[in-house]
């Protein structure tokens, strides 16, 4: 089966046409999508038919798989997926309603923040809902000299709770965190500025979700700096706004995309199976 890839806008992005991800273990066909997220940093592919097993076989070519902290929301039978749903069972929610409604790079806030994700839709509302990325090569490339001498050697300081507990505020489904998930919750550092792994290209790393001050810096100076490189990677021009179709498999690269969930009206379902693929220490 020939694999075509289509540019999807002139930030970045791109859509695989011609895969059929049932057929997991087609060694041609993974060559031509891993090339394709190298290449494009987010990649669609349409029409899928994916159980929970064919995504987790599928997303397991690119690396082991990692699980989440809100172990609550984990799918049953398979704890790689992630459910990201407004479905409840019961009255009880099934999975997050409200994840990711900011820009930031999933698990960002771990030593080892994933590879990859891959979200798997498999019920979306006919309006709203959408996901937005941002393409943090593109902003690295495009910052001001000064600016790029400034944060080169500088580190960004990252923590979940912060962010969560402001969730929680809003979303009573959100369970408080334990003294455990606390306790694996350290606060990490990461650079700044990312060397690509498998590319060696340059991203500006940070994000408004998840890094919360800049290693030694004093507080207000380093939310002037970060908040300066908020704005500026999540500009237009850096950007692609991904509107879901039933059955799209996205599947973008945290190395140099930031990402962003858009919210809905809740009378409708958005129901989406996520699994991780691990990734490296950032240097
Ligand atoms: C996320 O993984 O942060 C959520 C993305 C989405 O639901 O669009």
């Amino acid at each position: 089966m020939a694999i075509d890839v289509k540019s999807l806008s002139d930030a970045f992005g791109a859509e695989v046409i011609g895969a059929d991800l049932s057929r997991w273990d087609d060694d041609e066909q993974f060559r031509c999508i891993h090339d394709a997220f190298l290449n494009y940093g987010v990649i669609a592919i349409r029409n899928q038919d994916m159980t929970p097993d064919a995504q987790i076989a599928f997303a397991g070519r690119f690396g082991n798989l990692q699980g989440h902290v809100l172990k609550k929301f984990l799918l049953p039978e398979h704890p790689e997926i992630l459910v990201l749903s407004n479905r409840r069972d019961k009255g009880e929610p099934i999975g997050i309603a409200d994840a990711g409604r900011h820009w930031h790079t999933d698990m960002s806030y771990t030593e080892r923040p994933p590879l990859g994700s891959m979200l798997y839709a498999h019920e979306i509302p006919p309006e709203g809902g959408d996901t937005l990325f941002a393409n943090l090569h593109a902003a690295y490339d495009a910052l001001p000299e000064a600016l790029k001498d400034r944060i080169s050697g500088l580190k960004g300081v990252y923590d979940y709770t912060r962010d969560y507990e402001k969730a929680r505020k809003k979303n009573p489904d959100r369970p408080p965190l334990s003294e455990a998930q606390l306790a694996s919750l350290p606060k990490v550092e990461h650079p700044m500025v990312r060397t690509h792994p498998e590319t060696g290209r340059k991203a500006l790393y940070v994000n408004e979700g998840h890094t919360t001050g800049v290693a030694g810096m004093a507080e207000e100076e380093g939310r002037a700096l970060l908040s300066e490189l908020f704005e500026f990677s999540t500009r237009p021009e850096f950007t692609y706004r991904h509107k879901w179709q039933r059955h799209d498999v996205l599947f973008w690269d945290n190395r140099r995309a930031l990402h962003h969930a858009l919210p809905y009206d809740q009378q409708y379902t958005r129901h989406m199976h996520r699994v991780t693929v691990a990734g490296d220490i950032p240097v």
